[in-house]
């Protein structure tokens, strides 16, 4: 059966990874897969974290099945989290959560809903997109389209050509969007421009497929949510796929979920009732053990205060290390090209290089990024800044 199968090549983003943990040189730089990192360049488990894995050892007593939609009260807290306890559309009992494995499992799930409910729309994604938005929509059999969204060259948002990409769309046609810390560009809507999106999503009659991967990690809880909240308070149907792997750092216990929001509380249930039936095609039931712990950490007002601190101390040394790049290149060159690394937020900018010059830097100075030139920013500390920034300046 297999004698003719052709190999793939790796995935772009896991195939740095893996080069990165070959590479034996000693002050290797990894800016490649979008992990958080510490000054030491380590990846910790959240104290709250390790606290409520202490707790579910010492009390849980069972691990029977949970269920295809996972645990009832985790999927109560991500919602609130999400749209915020007193939204408009969790009045109108609009809203279902499904637990996913992982922010890929919620996308799938939502893909597969899409697939089922109308499988001729097409999917418009941005252009750049994190590279699985692509496998993971597409996989499910959907057709794709691109709309531009950044200029990687000039280091902006092309926001006029998306509005107008969007307006060609043709109605029932879904847009993913990406509600905080742009992957890869790091270029997020302004309030004002979300209004813009929903009056086009509104006028074409559009359905947006909502990517929530980073909430904390640009500017805060409240405003990362920004834009889901706004599109649910005013549009009849919304997907939100969600991510905990890095705003609580269990990327690999694979927590998520997949938001739904329907026109009537009896159009989310049919919703529903189609995700759970897709999941328990697929995979059964999602993980339960990142899941729990996220659930006992949101609902303690204790652990959740500590949660956010830890949470605020990663979004600031983020941003810290934009601002110590872009002063670092500026002084070292005598010119603003990459002052756009300090206006950015989340983990990721486009440094704008061509492929060539992303080799030469891997080959050359042990410093490994994405090939479209993404950073994980979250890779660079003061000790590695002046290195990386002498490295990319030797190679443009
Ligand atoms: C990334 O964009 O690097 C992360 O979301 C990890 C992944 O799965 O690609």
């Amino acid at each position: 059966m297999f004698d003719d199968l052709k190999a793939l090549p790796e995935d772009t983003i896991l195939g740095v990874m893996a080069r990165f943990r070959a590479d034996p040189f000693a002050d290797k730089v990894d800016l490649g897969v979008g992990v958080f990192r510490d000054e030491a360049g380590h990846t910790p488990v959240l104290d709250c974290v390790r606290d409520a894995e202490s707790r579910l050892l010492t009390t849980q007593d069972t691990k029977s099945y949970v269920a295809p939609v996972g645990r009832a009260e985790f999927n109560t807290l991500v919602q609130e989290l999400v749209l915020g306890k007193s939204h408009g559309a969790l009045a109108q009992n609009r809203v279902r959560t499904i637990q996913a494995p992982g922010g890929c499992g919620a996308l799938r799930l939502g893909a597969e809903l899409i697939k089922a409910a109308a499988s001729q729309v097409q999917v418009h994604v941005s252009d750049p997109t994190w590279g699985n938005h692509l496998p993971l929509l597409g996989g499910a059999g959907l057709k794709l389209a691109r709309y531009p969204y950044y200029d990687a060259a000039a280091g902006h948002l092309c926001f006029d050509a998306m509005l107008q990409a969007l307006d060609r769309c043709n109605a029932g046609d879904v847009v993913l969007l990406h509600a905080c810390c742009h992957n890869p560009s790091g270029a997020d809507l302004s309030p004002a421009q979300w209004n813009e999106v929903l009056a086009v999503l509104e006028r074409r009659r559009l359905m947006p497929f909502v990517d929530l991967a980073y909430q904390g990690f640009g500017t805060g809880l409240e405003a990362d949510a920004h834009g889901v909240r706004l599109l649910a308070e005013h549009l009849p149907e919304m997907l939100t796929a969600i991510s905990f792997s890095k705003n609580f750092g269990l990327y690999r216990e694979r927590v998520g979920a997949l938001i739904l929001l329907g026109a009537k509380p009896d159009r989310t249930d049919a919703m529903t009732s189609h995700v759970l039936q897709i999941a328990r095609s697929i995979y059964s039931m999602p993980p339960d053990h990142g899941a729990a712990v996220a659930a006992l950490i949101l609902a303690d007002a204790q652990q959740r205060q500590r949660w956010e601190q830890e949470l605020e101390r990663m979004r600031n040394r983020i941003q810290s290390m934009r601002r110590l790049l872009s002063a670092t290149l500026r002084q070292k060159s005598g010119d603003g090209r990459f002052d756009f690394i300090e206006s950015q937020c989340g983990m990721f900018s486009l440094l704008g290089l061509s492929p060539q010059q992303v080799v030469e830097l891997r080959d050359k100075h042990h410093i490994y990024m994405v090939p479209d030139s993404r950073v994980n920013i979250a890779g660079i500390t003061p000790r590695n800044a002046a290195y990386l920034a002498d490295a990319l300046l030797a190679v443009i």
